[in-house]
């Protein structure tokens, strides 16, 4: 398939073509390297970008679609979602807009309903965000276990996970386990144990909420490091609600991301900026939460790597727009539009670890997204409006 005629083709190889026109408003902020093409041309061949160019320069194939002028991105890479869970946390969504604070103790209200919860209504739940999603322009989704915390309940999470998605998280340490709730050196030997020799073979990746309410940065590293001898790879919720010693972990195990990075010491932000740990921030929770935002623009002065993602979760952040996330860090996190979108996708992809999603070039996996737009920017230009006109997963149209 050719895919003509896309105006302002994100494909985050900055070898191709230039970053957005900057106006002479802007500020100082750097432009990240979005490798932005106009009138742009992708030939897709099965499942895989086969050439990037001007449309001018396209080869000639069978399969021809006009964009007609349309921006394109790379799709989204949700690099962090809650979404194998039951129920409803409407009522303390209510109670946090008349002033309740948001703690990790509601995370058992979700407990309970998905401890409840059949096999099928599981995987309907997951199906029915993935494609939620998917119509958003998501187009690789990471999720996590979390809402079981029972070895039983946990490896079926990650079992229904893992038939959707190959980016499957074990976070059976999401909180004490409320029949554990007096013994939390228990719970961690079970997360480390029993849980974790259930749970191994069905995940990519060990994650653990270290935050008070939750787990300490003792416990945190027991987790991790028991996960890793394992053979999963480590990431971290990571200084949401409190400052702690969660960023300073996922530095020194070389966990692929920290996430949240709400709450950052100076020595917080060199420590990501020196390494190769991505900072995930998760501006959905900051705003379902009415909490401070994180502060994109700080890490990225200081040389981070920043992946946006949307959290989605019954909790703190129910939104599987990866769009609106990016009109958030726009307009308060001090992100420039190129930099939010290269952090949605490439990002991501930086994220998880992997090369072949997030961008548009020859050999990635072909993840399109063909907005109603001119340009990437009206992502942010233009928020809650649903631009999403055409999406290619892994080369097939699925919108
Ligand atoms: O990433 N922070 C911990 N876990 C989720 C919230 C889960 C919940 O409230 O159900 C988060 O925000
Ligand atoms: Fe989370």
């Amino acid at each position: 398939t050719l895919v003509t005629h896309i105006s302002g083709l994100v494909t985050n190889d900055p070898s191709l073509g230039s970053g957005s026109p900057r106006s002479n408003t802007a500020d100082s902020a750097s432009d990240a390297p979005v490798g932005l093409i106009q009138d742009a041309a992708v030939v897709i061949d099965g499942d895989r970008i086969a050439w990037v160019g001007e449309s001018s320069k396209a080869p000639a194939t069978d399969n021809r679609v006009d964009a007609e002028g349309r921006a394109g991105i790379p799709g989204f890479v949700d690099s962090h979602s809650h979404l194998v869970f039951a129920g409803d946390r409407t009522a303390e969504f209510n109670a946090r807009m008349s002033g309740r604070a948001y703690s990790a103790g509601g995370i058992r209200t979700t407990v309970a309903a998905t401890r409840a919860a059949t096999d099928e209504q599981l995987a309907a739940t997951l199906d029915r965000y993935l494609a939620e999603a998917l119509r958003q322009g998501t187009t690789t989704m990471e999720t996590k276990s979390g809402y079981g915390l029972t070895p039983g309940d946990e490896s079926r999470a990650l079992r229904v996970a893992a038939s959707r998605t190959d980016e499957v998280t074990y976070l059976g340490a999401h909180i004490v386990a409320p029949e554990l709730a007096d013994d939390p050196a228990a719970y961690v030997d079970l997360v480390t144990g029993d849980m974790l020799d259930a749970c191994a073979p069905h995940a990519r990746w060990v994650d653990v909420f270290c935050e008070q309410g939750a787990f300490d940065g003792d416990q945190a590293r027991t987790v991790l490091t028991a996960g890793m001898k394992k053979g999963l790879l480590p990431r971290i919720h990571a200084n949401q609600l409190t400052f702690g010693p969660g960023v300073q972990l996922a530095v020194e195990l070389g966990a692929a991301s920290a996430d949240h990075c709400t709450h950052l010491t100076d020595a917080d932000v060199d420590a990501l900026a020196q390494s190769d740990t991505v900072a995930t921030l998760l501006p959905g929770a900051e705003f379902s939460t009415r909490a401070e935002w994180p502060d994109a623009r700080r890490l990225l002065d200081a040389g981070a790597t920043v992946a946006l993602a949307s959290d989605c979760n019954p909790g703190s952040s129910f939104t599987s727009s990866v769009a609106f996330c990016i009109a958030l860090a726009v307009r308060d996190m001090g992100m420039t539009p190129d930099e939010a979108v290269w952090s949605a996708t490439a990002g991501g992809a930086a994220a998880l670890r992997r090369s072949d999603v997030g961008r548009i070039t020859v050999g990635a996996r072909a993840d399109l997204v063909l907005l109603d737009a001119p340009s990437h920017v009206h992502l942010a230009y233009r928020p809650g409006v649903p631009l999403v006109s055409s999406v290619w997963q892994a080369g097939l149209k699925v919108l």
